[in-house]
Parts: C-alpha cells; structure tokens; sequence
C-alpha cells in the first residue's frame, strides 16, 4: 500500500505509545523503513506485518486496533492536505456517495493504486447502507473505524454496525455496514 498509510500507522501509534513502541514494531515485523514516503507504494504484506507486530507490542486485539486506524486516517488525511475533498460535500451521506469518484481522482497521484469500491444504499434520511468491496482481505474493521470517524467533519456522530461478510467469488473482500446519523 501506498506509504501514506503506514506514516498514519507510525503517526498515531508514537503519538499514543511513542517512537520506542513504534521503533519495537517496526523491528518486529522486519521493516527497515524509519521514514515511509507518502507517494511510494510499499508491499501490502508490509502493513499487514506492521498490524500484526502493533497487535503483540501494545496488546490491543487487531479489530480494535484497526478500527481505531480507520477513525484516526480521517483526521489524518485532513491534515496531509486533502481537507478540501471533504470541504466539497456537504453532508456524509453526498461524500459517500463520491468515495470512488475521489479515489479514482487519486489515482493521478497515486499510480499504483489498488482503491477499494462503495456502494451506497440511503434508507432514510439518517440511515445509510455502506458495501465495501476490496481485493484485499481483513480491513473490515478500518472500515469500520473510517465511517464512525468521517461523522466528525460532517458535524454528525455515526454509529456504525457491521452487518455482513460476504465471501466474493474471486479473492478479496465484501462487506456490509448500517450507518445511523444523529446531529451532534
Ligand atoms: C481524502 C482522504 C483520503 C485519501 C487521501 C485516501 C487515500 C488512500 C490511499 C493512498 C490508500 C492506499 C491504497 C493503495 O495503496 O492501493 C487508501 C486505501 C483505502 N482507503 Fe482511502 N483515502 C481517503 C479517504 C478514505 C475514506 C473516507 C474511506 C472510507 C470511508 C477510505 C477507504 C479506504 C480503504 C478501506 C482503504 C484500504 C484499501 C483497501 O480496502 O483495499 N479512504 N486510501
């Protein structure tokens, strides 16, 4: 995945646990990265390491790990410079709605992208059905953590159930979530 992710990963763990923690982990799960640049893309089997060596270090099951990774990329991704993407919408259910259309803007950025894909369903006014498609597996609960968090620039607070896992028919990942919005 692109670095960009794994500086996130680094990002939050030292700020929470500190750069000795993440020091331990990174040399846990064998990377010789101390700096991830933004727009290089590493092996995705390197993230999923790092996950793994976070999950032994600091003893936090990887769910709740990743899910809080999810929550934490929206602040993230506002202050690396992309805080105009959700300027443009104006509610969560519209920058939704647009996920693809702003990943595959990214792309221009990001050559080697593999993005992931949302459909949305709105079932009412505060509810929404979010499926995430992926040809990677095991990132259910960033999804997870990524929808609870994007209620926050959307001054909405979003309650998220994860409803399914459907095994696609190919490799990778299809998950369904129910997001209910209540103005904060
Ligand atoms: C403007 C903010 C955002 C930026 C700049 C961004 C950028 C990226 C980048 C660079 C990757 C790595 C992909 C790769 O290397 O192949 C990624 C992955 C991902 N993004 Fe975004 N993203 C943003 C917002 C979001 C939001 C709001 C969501 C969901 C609500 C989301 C869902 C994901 C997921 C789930 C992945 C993991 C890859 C996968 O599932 O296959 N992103 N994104």
């Amino acid at each position: 995945m692109y670095g960009m992710v794994n500086q996130a990963m680094h990002q939050m763990v030292s700020e929470v646990h500190g750069e000795d923690a993440w020091n331990r982990i990174r040399l846990g799960a064998g990377c010789e990265v101390e700096r991830f640049l933004r727009m290089d893309s590493y092996p995705d089997e390197m993230t999923y390491r790092l996950i793994e060596a976070a999950v032994e270090e600091l003893k936090i099951p990887a769910a709740q790990l990743l899910q809080a990774f999810g929550e934490y990329w929206v602040g993230f991704a506002h202050a690396a410079g992309y805080a105009d993407f959700f300027r443009a919408c104006d509610s969560y259910a519209a920058f939704i709605r647009q996920l693809d259309a702003m990943h595959a803007r990214l792309e221009l950025a990001f050559p080697d992208f593999k993005p992931p894909q949302f459909a949305c369903n709105i079932e009412s006014p505060d509810q929404i059905e979010v499926v995430y498609r992926s040809h990677r597996v095991g990132l259910a609960p960033f999804v997870h953590g990524l929808l609870t968090g994007l209620g926050e620039p959307f001054g909405v607070t979003a309650t998220v159930v994860h409803l399914a896992s459907q095994p696609p028919e190919s490799g990778g990942a299809t998950e369904r979530f129910l997001v209910t919005l209540a103005s904060q």
